[in-house]
């Protein structure tokens, strides 16, 4: 087991689709057509099924049924359908069982879809300027976690020893196989194309305080990561092996413990409204 060889294993995961990066940069862009980008989408009936299935539940609080990816970009706003069409497309690679995190089938991307929720609450409450980015880094700080799961599987016993000693998991990760899921999963971001605000916030999202383009969106997505193992998701074998940073919470101008426990009780009640939806994920192929 080397470094060299969790490198090779993320050669072998098939890459995002390229419309994942434009779905990103149209989302940035004020002048993106969005007819246009509808058409991306609607190239592909897989995707827009799931897509319309995803706006259609009660996580977006729509009055009507949307039948199509252009009805949907028009009531919802290119934004929202951009984040919609990236958690479609993340969830062939968040879906399986994780192993070695003793995570089941779907909760990778359970607590991965909480997390992406939980970082755009926590943008929108912390005046960050643009929470559907940090929906998106949510969604995708623990994707190193498909790539490291089968390293972990064989070592999980040293990692646990280290952790028990007072070791941080992914510092635990390090030590004994090489490379932490948060670098492995900035590497897999690197290779698809990802912009560098997004690769870093993965990179960090346990140590927020060493980002440096972005700390915010890094806080950001510390603190979600915090909210969503809270409330009991994703608490894979590593669950107890993080720590929440304080100074990240305070830099994000969250003043108090009951302002943190207010935006924990809006995350699951609208958890609990996309029940529905995080229950039965849909492959996208
Ligand atoms: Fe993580």
């Amino acid at each position: 087991m080397s470094v060299q060889d969790i490198l090779n294993k993320i050669d072998t995961l098939p890459p995002m689709p390229a419309v994942a990066v434009k779905l990103l940069e149209a989302a940035q862009d004020p002048d993106a057509d969005m007819t246009e980008v509808a058409g991306w989408l609607e190239r592909d009936p897989a995707m827009t099924a799931n897509i319309l299935r995803a706006c259609n539940s009660p996580l977006y609080g729509l009055r009507r049924e949307v039948t199509s990816v252009r009805q949907a970009t028009n009531l919802l706003g290119l934004k929202k359908v951009v984040q919609v069409a990236l958690t479609v497309l993340s969830s062939r690679y968040l879906t399986p069982s994780q192993e070695g995190y003793a995570l089941a089938a779907g909760e990778l991307w359970r607590s991965s879809v909480a997390s992406a929720v939980a970082a755009e609450m926590v943008a929108q409450r912390t005046r960050y300027p643009n929470p559907s980015t940090a929906y998106t880094a949510g969604l995708l700080q623990d994707v190193g976690k498909i790539v490291l799961a089968d390293f972990v599987a064989d070592a999980v016993a040293r990692i646990q020893q280290r952790v028990d000693e007072g070791t941080a998991w992914q510092e635990a990760e390090r030590q004994v196989v090489g490379l932490p899921h948060p670098e492995v999963g900035a590497t897999l971001l690197e290779r698809w194309g990802f912009p560098p605000v997004l690769v870093e916030s993965v990179r960090w999202h346990h140590e927020p305080e060493r980002a440096e383009l972005d700390p915010a969106l890094a806080r950001i997505s510390h603190v979600a990561d915090a909210l969503t193992m809270t409330l009991g998701m994703g608490l894979g074998a590593d669950g107890l092996g993080y720590g929440l940073r304080e100074d990240a919470v305070r830099a994000l101008g969250i003043g108090s413990s009951e302002e943190l426990q207010e935006v924990l009780a809006d995350l699951a009640d609208r958890l609990a409204r996309a029940a529905d939806l995080l229950q039965a994920p849909k492959s996208n192929g």
